[in-house]
C-alpha cells in the first residue's frame, strides 16, 4: 500500500488537473443523481393515469412533511399575538395540524404554489422551499402532460436533456484530465526507471537479468499504468457516484436502502471469487507468455546449433507443452473472464426481484409514490456497477502495488559508481597509469577475481594483458573504466585516483573495443561518429579508412548510410570489428583498451587491421588483451595474468625463455592459428 500510495504521488504532481478532474467528476456523480430524480414525478403521473383521477398530484412522504411544517407554521399567522407568545415560549401547544394529505388536486397545487411563494410565510428555509415549489411546479406539468404521450416526452426533454449533456460534457471533461495525468504519472516512472536503469552497477545488466529488467520496464509498468490511469478514473468517478447515489437512495427511503445493503454480499461473492480466479488466470498465462517467449528467443538464436545437433524434435516438443499449457491456460482465463459478469448479473437481477418484491409492501401504504420507487431501483442499478468495479479495484491496487515494489526496487538503486564531491579535471596522461594493490571481488560472488595487483605503465606504452580465460584481464580493464570499483587499493592517473574525477570526463578519455561490436540501429555514419558527434564525414571517411572499414562499406549499396544494427543490415564480425575501430580512432582517446578486439576477425582481416590498431596504439597509453599472442609481440610490456595475480611480465624475448606460462600459451596460440582455424568468422555473426 505505501508502495501505491508512491505511485499516486506521481499523479498528485499533476495536481491542478488532477484535483479539478475529481472535482469535476464529482459533479458528473451529482448530476446523474438530479437526472434520476427528474424522473420520479414522471413516473408519478403515468402512473397515476390508469387510476382515473386526473389532475391529481401525488406526494412523497418528505414533501409532505415540508406541506405540514408549512402549514403548521402559517397557522400562527391566524392567532392573536399574547396567544403566539404563549406558543412560542412553548407553554401551551398548538392544536395538531392534520398531516398533508396525500394526493392533491390541481386548484390546490396551484394555490400552493401561490402561497409558497415567500418563504418566510412558511418557516421553510430556502432550500426546502425551493425543492417544495420545484416538485410541485414540475408535476403539475406532468400531470398536464400526461395525457398526450408526445407532450411528457417533450416535457421530460425540456429537463433530462440539458441535465444529460451537461453530464456527458462534464464526464468528457473528468476523464480528459484524470486519465491524462494518470498517463503523464507513467511516462515519469517509466523515465525514473530508465534514468535509474542507466546507472544501474554493471553487474545488473549481466546473466539473466537483462530479462528481469526489461519485464520490469514493460510489464510491471503496464500493470500499474492500468490502475493508475483508466481503473483510477473509473474509481474517482465510481466512488462519487456510489456516494451521491447512498445519498439519493436514503432520501428516498432509508429502510429500503438498508434491506438492500443486506444483499449486497449476494452480488460480491461472485465478484469476489471470480476476481481471484481471473487474476490467478492472468498472472498463470503471463508466466507461461514469458515462458514461450524465452523458448521461442532460444530457438531463434541457437539455430544453428538445433540444427547441427539435429534437436529439432526434441525443441519442438519443448515448445509444445508450454504452447499446449498457455493455450489451456488463456481458455481458462477467458472463461472466468466471461462467466464473471454472468454471475454477477443474475445475482444482481435476483436482488433487483427482491427489492421489488419489497416495494411492493411499501406501496400499499403512503409513504412510497410508485415514481420514488422506480426511481430507488433506478438509483440502485446505476451503483451496482460501481460497486462491482471498486471491489475489483481492491485487488488490482494490490497487484499495482506488488508492481510497484519491483520497479521501486531498481528506481530506489542508487549507483554504486558516483561522482565526487568535487571532481578534478582528468589530466593529459604525462606520467602514466598505477594500479596500487588493486582486489576485487564482483558484488554477490564469494571468490575474489583480482588478489592484489600492482602496476605501473608509463604514459604512451602499449601494454599487454595475457592469460588463460577467467584469469581476470576483463576484470581489471573494468576497474581501470571505473565499470566496479576496487575493494582494495587505487588506480592512479598521473598520480591523481580516478575517484577524484567526473566519471563522464574520465570516460571520455578512454576508448574501448570489445570482441562483441555492438551497433545502434542507425547509419554506418552514425555508428562510427557515437560518442563524438562533432566529426563531419570527412573525418569519419579518415577514420574508416585507417581501419581498413571504407572499401567494404562503400560497396554498400548505399554506403555510409546505410542502415544496420538489430534492425538493419547484417555486417560480419570483422566488419563490425572494423567499425567499432573507426569508431575508437574517431574518438582518438587517451587512454585504449582493447579487449580481445580481434578475436572475431580471421587471419587475413586481422592482417588488413594490425597496421590500422598500430595507429591506434600511438600517442597513447594503450592496453590490449589478446588470444592470438601475434597482435602483442610488439607490446612495450606484457603482463601475464594468472588467477588474479600478475604471474611475470616483460618482453617477448624475456618472457619467452622466463615464464613457462607465457611460453605454453604461445604454443597454445600458434597451434590454433597456423592450420588456418576450420570455422570461417567472417560469416555473418549476431
Ligand atoms: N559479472 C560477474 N560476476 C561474477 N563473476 C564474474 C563476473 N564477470 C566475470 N566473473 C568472474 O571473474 C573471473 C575473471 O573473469 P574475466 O575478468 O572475464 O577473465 P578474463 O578476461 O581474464 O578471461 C572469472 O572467474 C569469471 O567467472
Ligand atoms: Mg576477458
Amino acid at each position: 500500500m505505501r508502495h501505491f500510495l508512491r505511485l499516486l504521488g506521481y499523479s498528485l504532481k499533476y495536481r491542478t488537473p488532477f484535483l479539478t478532474g475529481v472535482l469535476v467528476s464529482f459533479f458528473v456523480a451529482v448530476l446523474n443523481g438530479v437526472s434520476l430524480t427528474t424522473f420520479y414525478p414522471l413516473f408519478d403521473a403515468l402512473g397515476d393515469r390508469g387510476g382515473g383521477e386526473p389532475f391529481v398530484i401525488q406526494f412523497s412522504e418528505s414533501e409532505r412533511k415540508l406541506l405540514t411544517k408549512a402549514v403548521a407554521y402559517s397557522a400562527l399567522h391566524y392567532i392573536e399575538a399574547p396567544e403566539q407568545a404563549r406558543l412560542l415560549s412553548g407553554q401551551v401547544k398548538l392544536p395538531d395540524v392534520p398531516d398533508a394529505p396525500e394526493k392533491i388536486r390541481k386548484d390546490l397545487a396551484e394555490r400552493l404554489l401561490h402561497y409558497t411563494r415567500y418563504d418566510k410565510d412558511y418557516g421553510l428555509n430556502n432550500t426546502q422551499q425551493l425543492n417544495l415549489r420545484t416538485m410541485v411546479r414540475w408535476k403539475l406539468k406532468i400531470n398536464e402532460a400526461a395525457f398526450d404521450p408526445l407532450k411528457v416526452i417533450y416535457t421530460a426533454l425540456i429537463v433530462v436533456f440539458p441535465l444529460y449533456l451537461l453530464k456527458l460534457i462534464f464526464h468528457l471533461i473528468s476523464v480528459q484530465l484524470i486519465a491524462k495525468t494518470g498517463y503523464k504519472a507513467v511516462r515519469d516512472l517509466r523515465s525514473d526507471l530508465y534514468e535509474a536503469a542507466q546507472n544501474l552497477p554493471l553487474n545488473y545488466f549481466y546473466r539473466e537479468k537483462t530479462g528481469l529488467l526489461m519485464s520490469r520496464m514493460i510489464n510491471d509498468v503496464e500493470i500499474v499504468a492500468a490502475v493508475i490511469s483508466s481503473n483510477m478514473r473509473d474509481s474517482i468517478t465510481n466512488f462519487f457516484y456510489l456516494i451521491t447515489h447512498l445519498f439519493l437512495l436514503a432520501y428516498l427511503n432509508l429502510e429500503l436502502l438498508i434491506v438492500s445493503a443486506v444483499t449486497l454480499p449476494l452480488i460480491l461473492a461472485p465478484v469476489a471469487l471470480f476476481t481471484r480466479k481471473i487474476s490467478r488466470s492472468t498472472r498463470k498465462s503471463q508466466e507461461l507468455l514469458a515462458d514461450l517467449n524465452a523458448n521461442l528467443q532460444e530457438d531463434i538464436q541457437g539455430v544453428r546449433v538445433i540444427r547441427s545437433f539435429v534437436m529439432e524434435d526434441q525443441q519442438a516438443e519443448r515448445f509444445e507443452r508450454v504452447n499446449q499449457r498457455l493455450s489451456w491456460r488463456s481458455f481458462k482465463e477467458q472463461f472466468y473472464l466471461k462467466m464473471g459478469p454472468n454471475l454477477v448479473e443474475l445475482s444482481s437481477a435476483l436482488m433487483m426481484l427482491a427489492i421489488i418484491a419489497l416495494g411492493a409492501a411499501y406501496l400499499d401504504g403512503t409513504n412510497f409514490t410508485i415514481g420514488e420507487f422506480i426511481t430507488f431501483l433506478m438509483a440502485l442499478m446505476f451503483i451496482i456497477r460501481p460497486i462491482i468495479q471498486l471491489a475489483s479495484m481492491v485487488g488490482k491496487v494490490a497487484q499495482a502495488s506488488a508492481a510497484a515494489d519491483r520497479i521501486f526496487s531498481i528506481a530506489d538503486r542508487r549507483p554504486d559508481i558516483t561522482d565526487p564531491e568535487s571532481p578534478v579535471t582528468v589530466p593529459e596522461v604525462q606520467k602514466g597509469i598505477t594500479f596500487e594493490n588493486i582486489q576485487f571481488t564482483y558484488p554477490e560472488s564469494d571468490a575474489q577475481v583480482i588478489k592484489g595487483i600492482d602496476l605501473d605503465i608509463p604514459a604512451g606504452t602499449t601494454v599487454a594483458l595475457v592469460g588463460e580465460s577467467g584469469g581476470g584481464k576483463s576484470t581489471l580493464m573494468d576497474l581501470l573504466a571505473r565499470f566496479f570499483d576496487p575493494d582494495q587499493g587505487r588506480i592512479l592517473v598521473d598520480g591523481v585516483d580516478i575517484r577524484n574525477f567526473a566519471l563522464s570526463d574520465y570516460r571520455s578519455h578512454i576508448g574501448i573495443v570489445q570482441q562483441d561490436t555492438f551497433l545502434f540501429h542507425g547509419s554506418i555514419r552514425e555508428n562510427i561518429a557515437y560518442g563524438s558527434p562533432e566529426h563531419d564525414q570527412s573525418e569519419v571517411e579518415k577514420a574508416a579508412r585507417l581501419a581498413h572499414a571504407h572499401d567494404f562499406i562503400t560497396e554498400m549499396p548505399e554506403g555510409y548510410d546505410t542502415m544496420v544494427g538489430e534492425r538493419g543490415v547484417t555486417l560480419s564480425g570483422g566488419q563490425r570489428q572494423r567499425i567499432s575501430i573507426a569508431r575508437a580512432l574517431l574518438h582518438d582517446p587517451e587512454i585504449m583498451i582493447l579487449d580481445e578486439a580481434t578475436s572475431a576477425l580471421d587471419t587475413e582481416s586481422e592482417r588488413l587491421v594490425q597496421d590500422a590498431l598500430e595507429r591506434l596504439f600511438k600517442n597513447r597509453t594503450t592496453f590490449v588483451i589478446a588470444h592470438r599472442l601475434s597482435t602483442i609481440e610488439k607490446a612495450d610490456i606484457i603482463v601475464v595474468i594468472s588467477h588474479g595475480t600478475i604471474e611475470d611480465m616483460g618482453r617477448h624475448e624475456d618472457l619467452m625463455e622466463r615464464s613457462g606460462l607465457y611460453a605454453r600459451l604461445q604454443q597454445i596460440s600458434r597451434e590454433a592459428t597456423e592450420p588456418e582455424s576450420p570455422a570461417d568468422p567472417d560469416k555473418g555473426n549476431s
